[in-house]
């Protein structure tokens, strides 16, 4: 245990050392970095840009992040595809290199629409694979946006048709609850690589993450933050960035708040994606990987937990998979 403690602190300094976030191996065997940047549209300001989107890609590899999350509904895969080639044109990175994920949409949840999807976002990204392809979530809808009824267990079929071919090297969900994973590992006999769910201080997720953990899939923790930044139209339940338990942490680490919450979902075994497009933020949010957090003060944070969600699509409730809890 001592031994691969120090084998893992080890590498985590070697990886710090070069500016690079440590992989993880999945359970398919490809390596994933353990810190993606966030690129979707959610929180964006009114003033943000598409192409800041690939101007945040291309700093982000020159700082040293490797995996980047898009989507198809981002809309901005053409600016991620932009700012991965500006970087490799330059000769900062190699493809192989790079972790890309991008999503499918609740649009294309029938069997026969998934390849074609994902092989519309390698046109728009300009890549002949991506490392990981996500259901992005598993209720369907009709393309006027109306609710579908398409079993997710078809759509994963789909996916392994996009793996097969070489379109993705790594397939996985998103939004997943516990009772839906269940049933897709146990009726298809295929492991998602990866679930990607909201996980933060105010939702800290222990039954799905140990759930997903036990079945070897890698969590990635979307909108890592939490309240901890504001959210626009939110009543934000603390702790909020003043919080004087984060505060006294960020003091004892010489770390700000935000790096502290990043750093609590690593030390949880988590993939977390911060989404900045602001120059010093990207270098700040993977500014993680030369100090850690304790297991009391991880257990510490995991208190503030409330069980309320940055992301409640509550739109969909009535929605046949509706993952998340009705009320
Ligand atoms: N699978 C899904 O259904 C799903 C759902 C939601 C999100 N996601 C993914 O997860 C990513 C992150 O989630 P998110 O965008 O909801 O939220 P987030 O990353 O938790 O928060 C982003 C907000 O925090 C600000 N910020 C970033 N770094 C900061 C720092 N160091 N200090 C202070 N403020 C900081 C950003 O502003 P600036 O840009 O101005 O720095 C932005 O307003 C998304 O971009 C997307 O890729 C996936
Ligand atoms: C997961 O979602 C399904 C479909 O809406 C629902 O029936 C089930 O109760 C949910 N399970 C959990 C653990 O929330």
């Amino acid at each position: 245990m001592n031994t691969l403690r120090g084998l893992f602190v080890f590498n985590l300094i070697a990886f710090a050392m070069a500016g690079l976030a440590p992989c993880i191996q999945l359970n398919d065997g490809y390596n994933i970095p353990i810190l993606a940047l966030g690129t979707g549209r959610g929180t964006i300001k009114e003033s943000e840009t598409l192409d800041q989107v690939r101007q945040a890609v291309f700093w982000a590899i020159e700082e040293g992040y490797r995996h980047i999350d898009t989507a198809a509904i981002y809309g901005d895969e053409e600016q991620v595809g932009l700012g991965i080639a500006e970087a490799i044109n330059k000769g900062i990175v190699t493809r192989d290199q790079l972790f890309v994920t991008t999503k499918l949409w609740n649009d294309k949840h029938a069997r026969q629409d998934v390849v074609p999807a994902l092989r519309e976002s390698l046109r728009r990204l300009g890549l002949d694979y991506v490392d990981l392809y996500l259901i992005h979530f598993p209720i369907s809808e009709k393309a006027d946006g109306s609710p579908d009824n398409i079993d997710h267990l078809e759509t994963w079929q789909g996916m392994q048709e996009a793996r097969d071919l070489g379109l993705a090297r790594s397939i996985g969900v998103s939004n997943f609850n516990i009772t839906q994973i269940s049933r897709l590992v146990e009726s298809s006999g295929v492991r998602p690589a990866v679930n990607q769910f909201e996980v933060n201080p105010t939702m800290t997720q222990e039954p799905l993450v140990t759930h997903c953990q036990n079945l070897g899939i890698a969590v990635m923790a979307y909108s890592p933050f939490g309240f901890v930044v504001s959210r626009k139209g939110s009543q934000a339940p603390p702790p909020g960035v003043d919080d004087p338990t984060l505060v006294a942490l960020a003091n004892k680490y010489g770390k700000t708040v935000e790096q502290i919450v990043l750093r609590y979902l690593i030390e949880r075994g988590l993939i977390p994606i911060p989404k900045s497009t602001n120059k010093g933020r990207i270098a700040q949010n993977i500014d993680v990987f030369d100090f850690q957090l304790s297991d009391n003060e991880v257990a510490t944070i995991s208190r503030f937990n409330k069980n309320i969600r940055v992301v409640n699509p509550t739109d969909w409730k009535d929605y046949p998979n509706y993952p998340f809890e009705r009320d």
